[in-house]
């Protein structure tokens, strides 16, 4: 049955029917499992794991039960896969958030002449999330279509609605994604950080709301109370930094206090962050602005001045490092980029109204959030603050514009630019390793209801025949068999994308059915304990494409400890790429990474002169790039 996507708003009547998510044939799922995986692996274990996924599949066997299970489910519910996923991508994770899931956008380098400068920047920037946020709870945004590959499809909203009213709570297992009502009462105020101290503001004050004005002085007066060293209290956002288990452990010993409990319940009340940060005294460059977003610096930065459970938390540097770091559980970077991309126009758009507006009279002075400690807290503080250095020192990060060509050039050659630049992180990965790995692209699945994302696996059969005939073979093939099997690696990556945008992908299939298997009590079917399985699901190429139509950029850490992370954003005519990899990791440096993307990116255009005849058979090509 498909699903009314918006509820009418009052007085308005857009609306629009969304499929639900389908479920792909049981048969489709394992065939493709199996190619995805046959080249990653010994002949010896693609014979056991071949197998395994035979006799699930066999007529009347598990996976035929399992399968059938899930179509139940997929009737029954709105989204099969929505919690699946959202467990498995997020909610069970243990790890940090920072680095590990929160990913980051940078905003322009900004030139703030003082330290008012900036504190207007954040007056300006709060007054633009309240009107996005009017047209979120009147259901006034427009509706997103798709574009690119099948192009011109409305896309599902719903991760919109929970950029601001959500709180990913931790838990010693599994963390809550709690969603308060839209345009509730109980959400009119934001948290101020300043000087890891945290300060609530209320945005309506005896029934009027705040004007930009107001915003300004009451940042000023939170400023001036940040610097009173007397009343300083220890720096509790630090907690939030550590690993999920261990964030939710301190969090069941600080609710014992009643003062650390209300201080806890306003924070996770508020639209969102707004974190005032000291210069960070690192020269500003993308790097460095990317290093600030996704872990602040560590303790001795600006690390302790977050509040990382909160889905939209705006950073703003006195030196002009600015941008969001974001609890990823609720919506994906593009829901991101679009409030993100309306905020930067409002603020370059609409002049700042300070000083015209007239203001809220007699604002009452700002309150500063307490928390009581004990040794044993101030022990718990110590211990998150090292942890979190260690991820700081861990991190390897490189930021690079590739400014050769960029995606326009591409399309010149007919081809998709989002699966050449993944054909060419597959060259690069190859080159520094000399083998492709389990790679993850994050692919749309917004066409359906509540839709978050599936999985292109991107290190296809085809792609290694082609970086292998750019590297081992490169001498001995001619330039044309090059180019027939860069062809052959562009088209499979482009057909892969289009399987996982329109609902047939395998991860979220797998998924499904390895988790329903859990909910009718059966042992877990041995396609899913099987090595190639487990090592299929650790993304050592962890792949996003975030484009952006205004000048700022979006990073994000590995998730293996042995991982690269790369985010690119494709532009007219250059490519950006944020690529990060851990220290602790002989196999991984980003910087290495870079150089052979480099070159790989050259020599691919070169290739691409050679031959100006395109040779695609991949659907979308055939359907709107003759
Ligand atoms: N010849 C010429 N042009 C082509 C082409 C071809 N063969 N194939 C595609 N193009 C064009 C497209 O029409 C599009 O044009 P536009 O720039 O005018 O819009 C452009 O190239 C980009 O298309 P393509 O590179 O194929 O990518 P896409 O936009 O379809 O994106 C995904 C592919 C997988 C990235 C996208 O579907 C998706 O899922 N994005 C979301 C990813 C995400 O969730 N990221 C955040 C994770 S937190």
């Amino acid at each position: 049955m498909p699903i009314v996507e918006r509820e009418p708003p009052k007085g308005r009547r857009e609306s629009y029917v969304l499929p639900k998510v389908p479920v792909p044939p049981l048969k489709q799922t394992l065939d493709m499992y199996l190619t995805s995986i046959k080249h990653l692996v010994k002949e010896e274990q693609y014979q056991k794991t071949k197998s395994i996924v035979e006799k699930f599949g066999e007529p009347g066997g598990t996976g035929e039960l399992l399968q059938e299970k899930l179509l139940e489910k997929s009737i029954n519910t709105h989204n099969w896969v929505y919690d699946y996923w959202l467990d498995d991508m997020y909610l069970n994770q243990r790890l940090a958030l920072p680095v590990n899931s929160n990913p980051a956008m940078v905003f322009p380098k900004q030139d703030f002449r003082d330290h008012k400068d900036s504190l207007k920047f954040a007056a300006h920037l709060i007054t633009g999330v309240l009107e996005y946020k009017k047209h979120i709870d009147t259901r006034a945004l427009p509706v997103d279509f798709s574009r690119g590959q099948l192009a011109g499809t409305p896309l599902c909203m719903k991760q919109y609605y929970r950029l601001f009213n959500t709180y990913r709570l931790p838990g010693l297992k599994r963390d809550t994604l709690v969603i308060h009502e839209t345009g509730s009462t109980e959400q009119e105020h934001i948290i101020v950080a300043c000087k890891n101290q945290f300060f609530v503001m209320d945005l309506v004050v005896k029934e009027k709301t705040l004007k930009e004005m107001d915003i300004l002085s009451q940042l000023e007066k939170m400023v001036k109370m940040a610097e009173n060293t007397e009343e300083r209290q220890p720096p509790f956002g630090l907690l939030t930094s550590d690993g999920r288990t261990e964030w939710a452990q301190t969090r069941d010993v600080l609710i014992k206090d009643s003062v650390n409990r209300e201080s806890l319940a306003v924070i996770e009340k508020c639209l969102c962050v707004v974190c005032l940060d000291d210069p960070s005294g690192m020269e500003v460059g993308d790097t460095s602005r990317a290093l600030l977003m996704l872990h602040g610096g560590g303790h001795e930065k600006m690390g302790a001045n977050r509040w990382y459970d909160k889905p939209m938390q705006f950073v703003v540097g006195e030196d002009g490092v600015c941008g969001t770091v974001c609890e990823h559980s609720p919506f994906e970077g593009i829901v991101l980029v679009a409030c993100t991309e309306y905020l930067m126009k409002f603020m370059t758009g609409s002049p700042s109204k300070i000083g015209r507006a007239t203001s809220v009279s007699e604002l009452p002075a700002p309150r500063r959030l307490l928390w009581k400690t004990t040794p044993h807290i101030q022990g718990l503080l110590k211990a998150s603050a090292e942890r979190l250095q260690r991820l700081v020192r861990d991190l390897d990060m490189d930021v690079h514009k590739f400014e050769v060509y960029g995606k326009e050039f591409i399309k010149k050659q007919k081809m998709s630019p989002d699966a050449y630049i993944q054909v060419s992180l597959q060259l690069a990965f190859y080159r520094c390793n000399g083998r492709l790995v389990s790679t993850y692209e994050s692919a749309s699945i917004r066409r359906f209801h509540e839709g978050r994302v599936d999985n292109i696996r991107s290190a296809t059969p085809e792609t290694l025949a082609f970086v292998k005939a750019m590297t081992d073979e490169k001498t001995s093939l001619s330039d044309s068999e090059k180019i027939k099997r860069l062809w052959d690696a562009i088209n499979a990556q482009t057909n892969s994308t289009i399987a996982a945008i329109t609902g047939m992908g395998i991860d979220n299939h797998l998924l499904g059915l390895r988790e329903i298997s859990q909910e009718i009590h059966m042992e877990m079917p041995e396609i899913f304990t099987d090595e190639t399985y487990v090592a299929s699901n650790q993304f050592i190429l962890s792949t996003s494409q975030v484009p952006t139509t205004v000048e700022m950029f979006c990073c994000y850490g590995p998730v293996v400890p042995n991982g690269y992370g790369c985010c690119y954003n494709p532009q007219a005519d250059h490519l950006l790429f944020s690529v990060t990899s851990f220290h602790g990791s002989t196999e991984t440096s980003s910087a290495v990474f870079i150089k052979a993307l480099d070159e790989g990116l050259v020599e691919m255009r070169d290739l691409c002169k050679t031959s100006n005849k395109p040779q695609s058979n991949a659907r979308m090509n055939l359907l709107t790039h003759k």
